[in-house]
């Protein structure tokens, strides 16, 4: 019955389902999880034949899986890119295969950009100068500031250090005083953050947590309180991503700000490999996201439309 359906879409031309290869970063954050579901929802939605991999935050693994995709002959390659060098070989393979990948997330560092369709991402430079600019508001521009870092060769973390910098560096009294990866995990956040204020003398000359994303920030909260000290109030917490968990911080007073990042990527990604498979259409190469600042001020209505209206 399969078979002659299969013979039937030939025979009359109908579309045939597309197969997809993903590899993704791993699951390091609240933010990637949801984010990976909801490229599974759109896939299922679309009734495209996901192959989703989990690079459990290695780079060789995510080649492996690109490599696996070409030898399986797939339509179309996402990758959410774990670090930005080394792509080269992996991409050009695909390209000699004539299956197309588009990069989400994570930034690539590659001359030839002829190797990619597109890239759907925020700009993270943006994501830092925002954070920078919401804490120098908020602190007049005099702050100490402990910087979770995260994972060491991303472009998130790359770019969100520039950004941030680059906008204290107009303050001569807002200074970077710890700065330390922590790999965009929660474990990692509280495990480094209690380090860093215990190398503070207890963390009282420290007026603000720049962390790198919700996720080590959420860690680092539980620090903070361990410590005596009261986070949101004590110490400023600005971080980006704007997941679930973050928003019950902010109505708690824990948090400060966070920078929207969408983790809903999926549906145009999907959208562009579909029209690139159709038409061969050059897109842009980078599709730019923009997130919003959420704050202690203005999270209510977000909150209520995440858990009140559901
Ligand atoms: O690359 C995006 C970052 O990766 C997200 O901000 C973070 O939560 C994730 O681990």
């Amino acid at each position: 019955k399969g078979l002659a359906l299969c013979a039937l879409l030939s025979v009359t031309g109908a579309a045939q389902a597309l197969t997809v290869g993903f590899s993704q970063v791993g699951s390091e954050s609240g933010w990637r999880t949801t984010f990976s579901e909801s490229v599974k929802a759109e896939a299922e939605r679309r009734g495209i034949d996901l192959k989703f991999s989990d690079a459990q935050q290695k780079q060789e693994n995510q080649i492996k899986a690109i490599r696996s995709f070409i030898a399986q002959g797939v339509d179309a390659i996402v990758v959410a890119p774990v670090v930005e060098t080394g792509w080269k070989p992996v991409f050009m393979e695909a390209k000699r295969a004539r299956i197309p990948i588009v990069i989400v997330d994570r930034n690539v560092d590659l001359k030839n950009d002829s190797l990619y369709v597109t890239r759907i991402a925020p700009d993270f430079t943006e994501e830092g100068k925002k954070a920078a600019n919401w804490l120098m508001n908020a602190t007049a521009g005099k702050c100490n500031i402990v910087e979770l870092q995260g994972t060491v060769g991303s472009s998130a973390a790359i770019g969100r250090m520039e950004g941030f910098n680059s906008v204290i560096a107009n303050y001569p009294e807002a200074k970077i005083v710890r700065s330390q990866t922590a790999e965009f995990t929660r474990a990692k956040g509280k495990e480094v953050m209690e380090s860093i204020l215990k190398a503070e003398g207890g963390g009282e000359s420290i007026c603000a947590l720049w962390s790198h994303n919700d996720e080590m920030a959420l860690g680092a909260i539980q620090a903070i309180k361990e410590a005596g000290l009261k986070p949101g109030k004590d110490i400023h917490v600005v971080s980006v991503d704007a997941v679930d968990d973050i928003f019950k911080a902010l109505a708690a007073g824990e948090v400060s700000a966070t920078v929207e990042m969408s983790p809903h990527m999926g549906g145009p990604a999907f959208d562009v490999i579909e029209e690139y498979l159709k038409t061969k259409k050059k897109f842009d190469k980078w599709i730019v996201m923009d997130g919003k600042v959420f704050t202690t001020e203005n999270y209510q209505q977000e909150y209520k439309a995440r858990f009140v209206n559901q």
